[in-house]
């Protein structure tokens, strides 16, 4: 298969749009990452999706829509607390999980009884959701495994050859997945944190839990995402988190630096980075800006694989407010080895 890379034009979301009415697969950039689109309702697409990715079956699609009013043709039952945050936070980064309808296919919901619904907030994204008949169950665009996409290339490098079509809509906005959040039992509860914080979250809907995997990934509480199961946005180096007061976290990584005969980065931030010597130092941006530090997180990881390291120290950051979404994705990319100093 030829995989075209093409800019979002009027003519080319059009042709995307009869890629997936015909069962095709098209990437798309949205503003947290770049999604890998089918038809939500198309059991084959579905399918094709793992197939593409290399994803296990049971892991769960996001489907996409275009306006709040197409999840009442996903969800069973649209709760309360679901037409709160879809009014206040949509379009935006936050999926919100319902009970199904029967009309869903299991092999879009990995065989669960629930659908995780989003509307992004990217005119490309809505654009080709509409060309598409309005429902594009569409997982991160990366090869399973790998960091999620924040630029077209990095969805050619993983997919190239496995898809019909990716359009090429430059750098997108956020960097890391979407918020998550279960609607479908009592007590609203975050699967996935997000750009979308819980203190957000709290203002609108009062209680809301985290899932207690999330704080503790230690322990024997299953993740209810199937998906945050899996060893995720994995470097290819092995990845340490690095924590502590600034001037000490700088000191023990300079130490391991001169002392490692290996290839080494350093994952650091402007306020810090003149602090090291040695290895492939790479700024996220300002410690003040989170947004920017996000942004950069995969691709400095995509480019440490590039230039073969083999060991990534990384300085860590408050997990609070968004923070704390950071963190996640570091954490895991880490394996959750973490060094206090
Ligand atoms: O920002 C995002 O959410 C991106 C863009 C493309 O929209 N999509 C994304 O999809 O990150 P993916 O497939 O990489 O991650 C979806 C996560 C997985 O962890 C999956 O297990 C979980 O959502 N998920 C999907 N449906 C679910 C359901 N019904 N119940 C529980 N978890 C679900
Ligand atoms: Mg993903």
């Amino acid at each position: 298969m030829i995989t075209e890379c093409v800019t979002p034009t009027e003519e080319n979301l059009r042709r995307a749009g009869e890629i997936l009415k015909n069962g095709g697969l098209v990437a798309f950039p949205t503003e947290t990452v770049y999604g890998l689109g089918g038809d939500a309702f198309n059991p084959d697409s579905s399918r094709k999706i793992y197939a593409a990715k290399g994803r296990p079956s049971d892991n769960p699609l996001i489907v996409h829509i275009a306006d709040k009013e197409s999840a009442s043709e996903l969800g069973s039952v649209l709760p309360e607390s679901f037409h709160l945050l879809a009014d206040e936070l949509w379009p935006g980064p936050l999926t919100l999980i319902v009970k199904k309808k029967a009309r869903v296919p299991e092999e879009t919901t990995g065989g669960l009884d629930t659908v995780a619904i989003r509307m992004p907030d990217h005119d490309v994204a809505l654009g080709l959701i509409r060309a598409g008949g309005g429902f594009v169950a569409a997982p991160s665009a990366n090869a399973s495994g790998r960091p999620s996409p924040t630029l077209a290339s990095h969805v050619a490098e993983d997919l190239n050859g496995r898809i019909d079509m990716i359009l090429d809509g430059g750098e997108v906005g956020i960097g890391v997945e979407s918020t998550i959040v279960d609607l479908s039992e009592d007590v609203p509860t975050i699967l996935r944190p997000g750009y979308i914080t819980k203190e957000r979250l709290e203002g609108l809907l009062g209680r809301v839990e985290l899932d207690p995997a999330l704080s503790d990934p230690g322990s024997s509480a299953r993740p209810k995402a199937p998906g945050m199961r899996y060893r995720h946005y994995a470097p290819k180096g092995r990845m340490s988190i690095v924590n502590g007061d600034a001037q000490a976290v700088a000191e023990r990584i300079n130490d391991e630096l001169s002392k490692s005969g290996k290839a080494c980065a350093v994952l650091c931030t402007e306020e810090t980075k003149s602090l090291y010597h040695g290895g492939l130092i790479r700024c996220l941006g300002s410690r003040s800006d989170l947004k920017q530090v996000s942004l950069q997180l995969y691709r400095a990881l995509r480019e440490f694989d590039a230039e073969g390291i083999e060991e990534i120290y990384a300085e860590s950051f408050p997990e609070e407010g968004f923070g704390l979404a950071v963190m996640n994705r570091m954490l895991k990319a880490a394996g959750y080895t973490v060094v206090e100093v």
